[in-house]
């Protein structure tokens, strides 16, 4: 189903009802698509295991297939990517400005053409969202920027490894870059890293394909260049700690006893000291978080931060727990400055929050909420908005529903086994 149908979708929601069960946790979006990306490095097709089915996925299928790229399907959630029989270096304009991830193919295309072709990427509409460390990185390794405004359009007849100093910690320039240093000549040291577990895993696939990366998941990364990567081992996708965290505040909202599985508890510490200082109860085990609603959720003020500091992804959703905590608690996005872009529809439904500045708002809990109908703006907010309506009592609609199918499988299904009341209706 198209993006298009997708949207005139919504989720209906009836609010108030305890829920309790097991939820199992995808595979991590923001690892599946870059394991997409890394295919066009290799001469020969790589397998991805437990790939979640979402749309940011079928979208990064698509980029792949336009570039000449074939994606087989061989096992429930495995792909074959023969990114190697990519001939085109040139990425659709149309997908990739609806889609922040279609950057992070710009490195390995550079790479093995020697050329790329991007638009201006999209994707949420959280901020700005600039690119200039993706430039200036590029440069450093070599290329020539032909082309800015509507098309960029790179060249490197070789890329050859240098030193590149972040001025800020980027997720994906410092997958795109640390992607385009893996065949560059000589070495390359990333400075002022992003440290995410998604790029530990994706370094960790490619050197056991060869490649020779040292300190991945740390503020700097040295990349010796080598001549070719070679497809040893499937890269078993990692799980989706923002969807555990997700998982784990709505548990903490309405959970009787909710066991979150298949998740991975330390990829959530920060997150989960939170949880615990709102005063929720939580199990854990190696894979598995167990909550239940606590009787009296405590404010509690939050700054997010860059990996291991609470995620900005789950900003919103946390939020949406602030609103019915006892007393004043005040969030600070420190990553986006346009990630509080939600919050009016929240008092809408009786929240209680003012914004002080772009970066920081004041939410006064204790909020009885009441059922709205609503667009979700973005992928984290949209999740946030069906928290706060099963919190909410009577019937809520929430429209825009391709946003949250960005990033979360088949998510109105997976709660339904909770005992949530909700249904996805064409508009
Ligand atoms: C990645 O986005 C994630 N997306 C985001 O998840 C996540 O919120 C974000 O990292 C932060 O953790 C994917 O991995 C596909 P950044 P990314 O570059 O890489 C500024 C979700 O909901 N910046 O780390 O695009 C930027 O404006 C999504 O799953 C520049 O200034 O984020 C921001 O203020 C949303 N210049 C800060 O860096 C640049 O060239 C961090 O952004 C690049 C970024």
């Amino acid at each position: 189903m198209g993006q298009e149908t997708k949207e005139q979708e919504k989720f209906v929601i009836h609010g108030g009802k305890k829920l309790e069960g097991e939820i199992e946790v995808m595979g991590a979006k923001n690892a599946a698509l870059k394991a997409f990306a890394a295919s066009i490095l290799f001469n020969e097709p790589i397998i991805i295991k437990n790939c979640p089915f979402i749309e940011d996925v079928f979208r990064m299928m698509e980029l792949l297939k336009m570039l000449g790229a074939e994606v087989a399907s061989i096992g429930k959630r495995d792909f074959k990517i023969l990114g190697n029989m990519a001939s085109s270096y040139v990425l659709n304009s149309e997908i990739s400005k609806a889609m922040r991830s279609s950057i992070v193919l710009t490195g390995p295309l550079l790479a093995k053409f020697g050329k790329v072709q991007f638009p201006h990427p999209g994707g949420c509409v959280i901020g700005e969202r600039p690119i200039d460390i993706f430039l200036e990185g590029f440069e450093k390794l070599g290329a020539k920027i032909l082309n800015e405004g509507e098309n960029y359009v790179l060249e490197a007849k070789r890329l050859v490894g240098a030193e590149i100093i972040f001025k800020k910690v980027s997720v994906t320039a410092t997958e795109t870059l640390m992607m385009a240093s893996v065949l560059a000549e000589g070495k390359s040291v990333l400075y002022n890293t992003a440290c995410e577990p998604e790029i530990s895993a994706l370094a960790d696939f490619l050197n056991l394909s060869g490649a020779r990366i040292k300190g991945a998941g740390t503020y700097k990364i040295e990349i010796t260049g080598v001549k070719n990567l070679k497809f040893k081992k499937p890269y078993v996708i990692i799980s989706d700690r923002i969807e555990a965290g997700s998982f784990a505040i709505l548990a903490a909202l309405l959970g009787k006893e909710i066991k979150i599985k298949n998740c991975d508890p330390e990829h959530l510490l920060v997150f989960l000291e939170h949880l615990k200082a709102a005063g929720v109860e939580i199990q854990k085990g190696k894979n598995y978080l167990q909550i239940s609603a606590s009787k009296k959720l405590k404010c509690i003020d939050v700054k997010t931060r860059e990996y291991p500091g609470f995620p900005t992804d789950l900003q919103a959703p946390f939020v949406a727990l602030l609103t019915q905590a006892e007393g004043k608690s005040i969030v600070t996005e420190t990553v986006f400055e346009g990630r509080l872009n939600y919050i009016e529809d929240l008092n809408r439904m009786g929240a209680n929050i003012i914004q002080c500045d772009p970066h920081r708002i004041i939410i006064e809990g204790g909020s009885n909420l009441h059922a709205r109908e609503m667009e979700s703006p973005d992928l984290r907010a949209g999740l946030g908005f069906m928290l706060a309506a099963f919190c909410a009592k009577g019937e809520s609609k929430i429209h825009g529903v391709y946003k949250i199918d960005r990033g979360y499988e088949k998510i109105e299904k997976r709660l339904q086994g909770l005992g949530a009341e909700i249904l996805r209706v064409k508009s």
